[in-house]
C-alpha cells in the first residue's frame, strides 16, 4: 500500500510541483493519502452505485458474480469484430486476469453480449450482472461502448486487492439525455501535443462525453497545416512570448496528425469538432496574410490574453476567397456534419471605418455593420453547405440573424431574449454552455489561478447544480441539442493542468449532460466521488480533490 502512496506523491510532485501552489499540493497528497490508506484497511465492498454519469435506472440485487476460466464469451454477430469486444475482453484481462475468447455459440454463464433492437437510442445499454454472469444489450456499437464503460466503474479499484474480479449483482437500464455532450480544448493558446490530447480523449470517453470541441486558432496561435496557405502555420503558429516571459512558444497539427486523432477519437464514439474562429481572433492570420485585414500593417501574434479590436475585413473579396480555400481543407480533416465558426468577440469598430466594408454594406443593402455580420457568415455558410456542413456559432447580439441550419451556444452569463426569439422563430438549435457553470479555465478554489484574479470562482458544487433548462420555458428548453464545458487555455500550458482544470468538474457536467433530472442529487454524487478520484488516480488523471467536500471522509 504505501507503494501506491508513494507512487502517486512521485506523480504528483514530478508532474505538478511548479505549476501549483505548495499549499495546494500538501492538501492533494494528504487528501489522497488519506483516501488510499483508508481504503487498503476497509474490507472490500464493491457497490454498484457509484457511477458517474448516473445511469437511468439502476437495480442493484445481493450477491457478486467473478469471472473464471470455464466461462464462455458469446457475441452476436453485429458486435463480433468490434473494438467494444476488443476493449471489453482488455478490461476484463485486466480486472480478472482472464482472456476470453468471443465465439457465437451459446454457454450457460460467462458474458453475453446481444443486439437488441428495442433500444432506440443508439448511445443507450443494459447491462445485467446475475448469478449466470454479464449481460449486455445494445441496438448499435455505441450504446454497447457505454455499457463497457459503466462496467469499468462497477469494477473495484485494483488497490482494493486481490478480489478486484467481483462484480455486484445489477440491472442497469441506461439513456442519456442529450445527444451533444462536449468538451473543449483550446491549444490555440498553449500548443497540446496529439498524444496528449488522445490521453484527454480516453478519459472523456469514460465518462461519456461524445465531443470534443478543438479551438485550433486564435491570436495567440494558429494550429492547424492549410496547404495553400503556408505562412499561416510558419508565421501564425509562432508567438515571441507569453505573458512576458521572454520564451517563444509555437507548435502546430499537421493534417495528418488531426486525421489520426479523428480517427483515435472516433473508435471512442467521440466527434471531433473544429473551429476556426472568424472574423476576429484572427491576428495568427493577419500575422501571416496581412493583406485580409481592413488596415494591413505589420501584424504580431497576441502575448497575453485578450479581446482584440482587429477582425479579418468582411469588404474584401480575397477574405471569402481565404476562408474558401481553408475550409476546402478542413473538411477533408473532419468528416462530421458540423465545424464550428467561432463568431465571438469581434468588436465592429474596424468595420464602421473601413471604405472596404461600408462598399460591401452600401452595395448588397446590408444597412450596417450587423447586418455585414449576418452577410459574411451567410457567405462563409454556403461553402459549408456544398460541403454538407452545419456551423456552430458562439452566439452574439452583434450578428444580425444566424444561418438557418445553425447552432448557437449560449455562453455569456444571462439569456439573451435576441437568441431565444431567433431560435425558436427560425428553428435554430442551442448548446447551453452557461458562463456560470462551464468555464472550466475559471478556479475551482480561492488563489488557484494569482495572474488572473478577474475570473469568477467555479466550484464543483457550481458546476454539479448546472440545469441546461433552467430560466427557459419547455418550448425553449425543446431547442436544447446538448450541453458544452472549456477549457480555455489562456493559463493552461500542458496536458497536466488541462485535467486538473477538467476534473472532478467534468464529472459533475456529465451528470448534466447524460443523467436523467429525476435522478440528480447533490449528495448522491458526492457519495460518489471517493471511487471516482481514486478511479482517475488509477487512470493517471491529475485532479483537484475538492477538499473542501469530501475531507471529513
Ligand atoms: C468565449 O468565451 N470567447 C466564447
Amino acid at each position: 500500500m504505501r507503494r501506491v502512496v508513494f507512487q502517486l506523491i512521485s506523480f504528483i510532485s514530478k508532474t505538478l510541483w511548479p505549476q501549483i501552489p505548495n499549499i495546494q499540493i500538501l492538501g492533494s497528497l494528504l487528501f489522497l493519502a488519506s483516501l488510499v490508506c483508508h481504503k487498503s484497511g476497509a474490507q472490500t465492498q464493491v457497490l454498484a452505485n457509484n457511477v458517474v454519469p448516473e445511469p437511468f435506472e439502476v437495480r442493484s440485487a445481493k450477491g457478486y458474480f467473478t469471472l473464471n476460466e470455464t466461462h464462455g464469451f458469446i457475441v452476436a454477430k453485429e458486435f463480433f469484430n468490434s473494438n467494444e469486444i476488443v476493449n471489453l475482453q482488455q478490461l476484463l484481462k485486466l480486472k480478472t486476469g482472464i482472456e476470453l475468447l468471443p465465439s457465437k455459440n451459446p454457454a450457460k454463464e460467462g458474458v453475453a453480449i446481444k443486439f437488441n433492437d428495442s433500444i432506440k437510442n443508439s448511445e443507450g445499454y443494459l447491462l445485467e450482472i446475475s448469478q449466470t454472469g454479464i449481460r449486455f444489450e445494445a441496438s448499435h456499437k455505441k450504446g454497447l461502448f457505454y455499457g463497457i464503460q459503466t462496467l469499468r466503474q462497477l469494477f473495484p479499484l485494483s488497490i482494493e486487492g486481490e478480489n478486484s474480479g467481483s462484480l455486484p449483482f445489477v440491472i442497469i437500464k441506461d439513456t442519456p439525455r442529450f445527444s451533444f455532450r462536449a468538451l473543449m480544448l483550446d491549444p490555440a493558446r498553449y500548443f497540446l501535443p496529439i498524444e496528449d490530447m488522445k490521453r484527454y480523449v480516453d478519459v472523456m470517453a469514460m465518462y461519456k462525453f461524445n465531443r470534443l470541441h478543438l479551438h485550433l486558432t486564435d491570436d495567440h496561435g494558429w494550429r492547424i497545416e492549410i496547404k495553400k496557405y503556408p505562412k499561416l502555420t510558419e508565421i501564425g503558429s509562432v508567438r515571441k512570448e507569453t505573458m512576458g516571459d521572454g520564451k517563444p512558444h509555437g507548435g502546430f497539427y499537421t493534417q495528418k496528425a488531426l486525421k489520426e486523432l479523428v480517427a483515435y477519437a472516433k473508435e471512442r464514439h467521440i466527434e471531433i469538432i473544429p473551429e476556426i474562429d472568424m472574423p476576429g481572433h484572427g491576428i495568427s492570420i493577419l500575422a501571416a496574410y496581412p493583406e485580409l485585414a481592413c488596415f494591413p500593417k505589420k501584424f504580431e501574434l497576441s502575448t497575453t490574453p485578450g479581446v482584440s479590436k482587429e477582425l479579418l475585413c468582411a469588404g474584401k473579396e480575397e477574405v471569402y476567397q481565404f476562408y474558401e480555400d481553408v475550409l476546402a481543407e478542413v473538411v477533408k480533416i473532419f468528416p462530421y456534419n458540423i465545424l464550428h465558426l467561432g463568431g465571438d468577440e469581434a468588436p465592429l469598430d474596424q468595420w464602421k471605418r473601413s471604405p472596404h466594408c461600408q462598399a460591401m454594406i452600401h452595395n448588397n443593402r446590408l444597412g450596417d455593420e450587423e447586418g455585414l455580420m449576418a452577410y459574411f457568415f451567410g457567405r462563409i455558410n454556403d461553402i459549408l453547405i456544398k460541403y454538407k456542413k452545419e456551423p456552430i456559432f458562439w452566439y452574439e447580439s452583434n450578428v444580425r440573424h444566424y444561418p438557418a441550419n445553425s447552432s448557437l451556444i449560449l455562453w455569456r452569463n444571462e439569456h439573451p431574449d435576441k437568441m431565444l426569439r431567433e431560435i425558436q422563430t427560425r428553428g435554430l438549435k442551442m448548446i447551453n454552455s452557461h458562463g456560470r457553470s462551464a468555464y472550466f479555465d475559471y478556479p475551482q478554489w480561492k488563489g488557484d489561478l494569482p495572474n488572473a484574479d478577474w475570473m469568477p470562482l467555479l466550484t464543483l458544487k457550481d458546476t454539479y447544480h448546472f440545469d441546461p433548462v433552467r430560466g427557459l420555458t419547455d418550448e425553449e428548453s425543446g431547442f436544447i441539442k446538448g450541453v458544452e464545458a472549456y477549457v480555455w487555455g489562456e493559463y493552461v500550458p500542458n496536458l497536466e493542468r488541462a485535467f486538473y482544470m477538467t476534473y472532478p468538474r467534468a464529472l459533475a457536467f456529465s451528470e448534466a449532460a447524460w443523467s436523467a433530472d429525476k435522478n440528480r442529487s447533490w449528495n448522491s454524487f458526492l457519495s460518489k466521488l471517493e471511487k471516482q478520484m481514486l478511479l482517475l488516480s488509477e487512470n493517471g488523471v491529475f485532479f483537484r480533490p475538492p477538499v473542501e467536500y469530501l475531507n471529513t471522509n
